[in-house]
């Protein structure tokens, strides 16, 4: 018996990294996954993931789980919408809805363009907005709705340019203020603020600057997807039906300090 056996879930951006690693652990704890990302092919990373098969919804039905891909661009409005009623209509209804999704365009703030702008705000701001509005009616008639953002310590920091590091803290404020919508009907809304985690979005990195993450990382080891995954298990579970608006950092101690 799983902890989400019934449940559906769908796990944006859900083809590498974070999400793949989310979606891998939903499918083991049996919910039915749609795995929705514009590539089925897990992304290939130059120091992380570089060997990552198979596309995560064979690697879930491989497991005796039960998982599909849905291609979905989640800066598409109408391709969320279809997202949505994919996974209700194959699955037979939304009960967890995973935003996770995002890309970084590392630029500066007085280099982004407007074009680089809104393309980090469609896909790492827009999207979680729509798709929740989108998922709500399912969510709702769900006994155990639940929202899960992937934000990022860059929420509370700057860094990475004005679009991403305004897109995440914006994101941890949109969990709060949907969390206070949704409460009443029994959803809850959370966030999830990684440090560095060991994916292919780190492809833009040195050898460097990898060190000097692993160097303020407190703990003795980066950051994994699982790592995420466990975090993103336990406010899908019933042991956090009573948390809701919380944006909790797994970071391995990145910003403990002052
Ligand atoms: N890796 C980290 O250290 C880290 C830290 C903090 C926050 N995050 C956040 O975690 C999330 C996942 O990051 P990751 O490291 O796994 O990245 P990743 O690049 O390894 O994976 C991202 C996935 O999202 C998909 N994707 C990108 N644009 C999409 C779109 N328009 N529509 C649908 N899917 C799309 C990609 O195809 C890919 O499969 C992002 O929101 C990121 O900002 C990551």
């Amino acid at each position: 018996m799983g902890t989400l056996d019934g449940r559906v879930a769908i796990v944006t951006g859900g083809s590498s990294g974070i999400g793949r690693g989310i979606a891998i652990a939903f499918g083991r704890a049996g919910a039915s996954v749609a795995v929705a990302d514009v590539q089925e092919e897990p992304r290939r990373g130059k120091y992380h993931e570089t060997e990552p098969r198979p596309p995560t919804a064979d690697r879930i039905d491989g497991e005796g789980g039960t998982a599909a891909f849905v291609a979905t661009d989640v800066s598409r409005p109408e391709q969320i919408e279809r997202m949505v009623a994919f996974a209700a209509d194959r699955f037979g209804g939304v009960d967890i809805l995973v935003n996770n999704a995002g890309i970084g365009i590392v630029t500066t703030a007085d280099r982004q363009t407007d074009e680089e702008w809104q393309r980090v705000i469609d896909i790492n701001l827009r999207a979680p907005f729509l798709a929740t509005r989108g998922a709500v009616p399912y969510l709702r008639a769900s006994a155990h709705g639940r929202v899960i953002n992937i934000a990022s310590v860059h929420a509370f920091g700057g860094s990475s340019g004005p679009a991403y590091a305004s897109s995440k803290a914006a994101l941890v404020n949109m969990t709060r203020d949907a969390a206070l919508a949704l409460g009443r009907d029994g959803i809850t809304v959370n966030a999830i603020c990684p440090g560095y985690i060991e994916t292919p979005i780190q492809d833009y990195l040195t050898p460097q600057d990898i060190d000097d993450m692993r160097d303020r990382t407190v703990l003795p080891r980066l950051g994994k997807p699982r790592d995420i995954a466990h975090a993103a298990l336990f406010f899908a579970s019933e042991e956090a039906e009573w948390i809701t608006g919380a944006a909790l950092v797994v970071d391995g101690g990145l910003i403990a300090s002052i």
